[in-house]
């Protein structure tokens, strides 16, 4: 009888923990990509891949890809996600992915397992996109969806331009971006949601990823006495930014099925009590899973915008972000997902990723596939954000069985 490979829970457990120190704040994590935690949380990765003994490449956009060769030569079955976080971060989203690939290299080197094929692991440049969109950056630019040199020049939330940064921190690497292509992709990945928990099942098969769009408004009106000025004649920048708020929630409530929204930027100048807002920054992020749904819920919001400025007396710029159609996973390689799992005796769901991942990226032009665990609450984006240590054993299991059967 031949025992199933596993892997070491302790060894990435303490891995984890190591780069959760870089950036580390109150539990989660703070690594806004391209700043010195960032430097810091690379160089932590990519130390530990030259140690497994990866052959490692940089490229111009930062993306950073280590190969472990197979019997054949070709294009590698690749994993990773991202190891940047955002400004209240926790400690697996994206980080998981990246040590989980880790961790199945040293699992087959320590079992002197050579696969036919070659296995990458990957770290891509910005997934987030909250310090520079748009967000999914360096996978994007991998496989060629975005340009290079229109992402150098991307200017970040506090002014600076990302090829000045990347540079900064030592990471403007020289291969070129843009043909790289894999044999196919595979991502683990915290589910950020709560319904593995809520279902009580253990692992999550991405079907594909809703679609999303940002877009960002900047509205301009008159800053005035708050005391003195009739409500009749106030062009109120603020006002403007509450009324989309509760719009955008009304919408998504009416449109209901899988339409979310969220304005999670309200920035109002001059800002004081007594003083009618002259200037608001808003955004909203609009998702679902039907692309026609996203456009009429898109139209909608901007429609309703105009409107309300036109009848506020103000003016308005509005800018879109990030627009990504909603992707679809190849189900042969969603069905490789489901089999291998249920083959470790776990129980499976297929289901739809809420938020965006690299492996999005991937879809059309590889077989690509996510697997999830189970959020504790269905937490994300927060430093309370916490995966048990058994569904990271059973999610980096299955990574390990399914990356076999694809490098295979
Ligand atoms: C990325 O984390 C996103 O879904 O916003
Ligand atoms: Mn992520
Ligand atoms: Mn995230």
């Amino acid at each position: 009888m031949t025992t199933i490979l596993r892997i070491n829970l302790g060894r990435l457990l303490s891995r984890l923990e190591t780069l959760a120190q870089v950036g580390a704040i109150g539990g989660g994590v703070c690594r806004l990509a391209l700043t010195d935690e960032d430097r810091r949380g690379r160089d932590l990765v990519l130390g530990w891949m030259k140690d497994l003994g990866l052959d490692v490449t940089i490229d111009q956009i930062g993306n950073v890809v280590g190969v472990r060769a197979g019997k054949n030569p070709g294009n590698p079955v690749l994993t990773g996600s991202h190891i940047d976080t955002v400004a209240t971060g926790g400690r697996y989203d994206g980080n998981l992915g990246v040590l989980a690939g880790l961790e199945i290299i040293e699992t087959l080197n320590d079992a002197g397992v050579v696969t036919q094929k070659p296995i990458g692991v990957g770290f891509f440049t910005n997934e987030e996109g909250v310090r520079f969109t748009p967000d999914m950056m360096g996978s994007a630019v991998y496989q060629g969806i975005f340009k290079v040199e229109d992402m150098l020049a991307a200017v970040g939330t506090d002014g600076k331009i990302l090829g000045d940064e990347l540079k900064k921190i030592g990471y403007a690497g020289a291969e070129s971006c843009g043909g790289k292509r894999a044999a196919s992709f595979i991502e683990l990945h915290i589910e950020q949601g709560p319904v593995l928990e809520n279902e009580g099942i253990e692992i999550g098969a991405v079907e594909g990823v809703q679609g999303i769009s940002w877009t960002e408004y900047l509205i301009k009106g008159t800053s005035n006495h708050a005391g003195t000025t009739p409500m009749n004649l106030r062009h109120d920048a603020g006002y403007v930014a509450a009324a989309i708020s509760t719009e955008a929630r009304r919408l998504a409530l009416e449109m209901g099925g899988a339409q979310v929204s969220t304005v999670g930027v309200n920035v109002l100048q001059p800002g004081l009590i007594n003083v009618i807002a002259n200037e608001a920054l808003v955004s909203v992020d609009l998702r679902n899973t039907d692309n026609s749904l996203l456009q009429y819920a898109e139209n909608s919001m901007a429609d309703f915008v105009d409107a309300l400025c036109t009848t506020e007396g103000v003016s308005y710029e509005s800018k879109n972000l990030v627009r990504f159609d909603p992707v679809e996973f190849n189900s042969d390689t969603v069905s490789l997902v489901t089999d291998t799992a249920l083959g470790l005796g776990l129980s499976v769901k297929k289901m739809p990723s809420g938020a965006g991942h690299d492996a999005q990226m991937f879809a059309g032009n590889c077989p690509t596939a996510m697997i999830f665990i189970p959020s504790r609450d269905g937490i994300s984006h927060n430093v309370k954000e916490f995966s048990t240590p058994e569904h990271i054993r059973n999610g980096a299991d299955v990574l390990l069985q399914s990356i076999i059967r694809m490098a295979s």
